[in-house]
């Protein structure tokens, strides 16, 4: 099949850059001496995560049930649930343990241990536990200030039905850096905070074997990881313009992109209008924070090479519009009726999933592969 065959909108995923980007991960962290665990919600694609975890010890990060469900019947087994447990889940989480999966759990507060320890002891099962750490106030869990971080260490190590592994933190405030300078703040602070609980957990006669930190952004720029035993990314397998906003990454280095057509003009306001509007390209504007707002993506020719000067203005649930970013005249002969073009997306995970499957291609006009995803919860 060809890539100017497909209908549209669709999703197309270039091999060649996503083994680039999982490449320059992997030889950054092996310099750094850390493993990856690779995050399995940006892809939600087994064919993915398989590259992602090439040279490493095989174990990965999920942000959904259905996604640990997903991976391990494809033979995944050691899989770190990494959203606070909520107790109507333990039912699920038991029910693939008792499958195999080795589903560890992350909490940060005494009523989640009780709730998952009560569980595990009347279900004679018994949950590995990370304690969520907040390293940047971005979301939630403790501070090595917290003076419940040792009460709840102690409680998962002492009672029945939960085992404390050990502790999680993911440095989200990196997304809103407006310097590399502050990613590389981020990256340290991220540590420091996971490495002092780990500390302070093992200075009060605790086991914590797990110091786990993680964000595209601070794994990037983390200069050293004394102390971390895991690195947790995701969005750095395809990376996306709010990356690429960050200097994270470059626009070329984007691996997925949103296959469209020309479908009209409003030839007066400079308008092309296309096929991939917010169902395509999601919701999110994540560049709108950033100093250069991408709309909602960049356009590029049906290669995928960008031309930056257009970007999708504004989206309808199947409409795009795109404009000159600035608001010169359209040149039209350029985007003729039925032609196609795609678009770098804002966020790589919220555009990804609008799509149930990838069609892989490399530099040619050839779809070399079609890979499903899974969806939902
Ligand atoms: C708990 C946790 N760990 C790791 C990650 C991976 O971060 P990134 O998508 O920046 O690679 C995320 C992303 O949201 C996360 O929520």
């Amino acid at each position: 099949m060809k890539l100017s065959e497909l209908e549209t909108p669709r999703l197309i995923l270039e091999r060649g850059k996503l083994e680039q980007n999982v490449r320059t991960m992997r030889e950054h962290m092996g310099r750094l001496g850390v493993p990856l665990r690779p995050h399995g919600k940006t892809a939600k694609c087994i064919d993915v995560i398989r590259l992602a975890l090439e040279g490493q010890p095989g174990g990965i990060t999920v942000s959904t049930l259905k996604e640990a469900e997903y991976y391990f019947g494809h033979g995944i087994k050691d899989l770190l649930y990494a959203v606070g447990i909520a107790p109507v889940k333990l039912d699920h989480i038991a029910k693939l343990r008792k499958e195999g999966a080795e589903i560890t759990i992350i909490l940060d507060s005494m009523e989640q241990a009780q709730v998952a320890a009560t569980y595990g002891k009347k279900h004679d099962e018994t949950f590995p536990v990370l304690i969520e750490l907040d390293s940047d106030g971005h979301r939630s869990g403790l501070t090595p200030a917290d003076p419940e971080l040792i009460g709840i260490g102690r409680f998962l190590h002492d009672t029945k039905g939960v085992e404390l592994k050990g502790v999680l933190t993911h440095a989200g405030g990196s997304y809103g850096a407006k310097a590399i300078d502050e990613i590389k703040k981020a990256a340290v602070q991220e540590r420091d905070v996971a490495v002092a609980c780990a500390q302070l957990l093992r200075a009060a006669g605790l086991p914590c074997p797990v110091v786990s930190v993680g964000s595209t952004p601070t794994a990037t720029y983390a200069e050293d990881l004394a102390g971390v035993t895991e690195v947790r990314a995701g969005v750095y397998m395809f990376f996306d313009l709010v990356m690429a906003g960050l200097g994270v990454c470059a626009i070329e280095d984007m691996a997925i992109s949103v296959l469209t057509s020309v479908i009209g003009y409003q030839k007066k306001k400079g308008w092309v209008i296309t096929d991939a509007g917010w169902m395509a390209m999601s919701r999110d504007r994540g560049t709108s924070r950033q100093t250069t707002d991408q709309g909602y993506g960049i356009v590029c020719s049906v290669d995928g090479t960008p031309i930056p000067d257009y970007i999708v203005d504004s989206t309808n649930q199947e409409h795009g519009i795109i404009v000159r970013r600035d608001g010169g005249a359209m040149d039209f002969n350029r985007f003729p009726i039925g032609s196609l073009l795609r678009i770098l997306p804002n966020h790589a995970c919220a555009t990804a999933t609008m799509h149930d499957r990838y069609h892989v291609v490399n530099r040619t006009d050839d779809v070399i592969d079609v890979w499903q995803r899974v969806h939902g919860w």
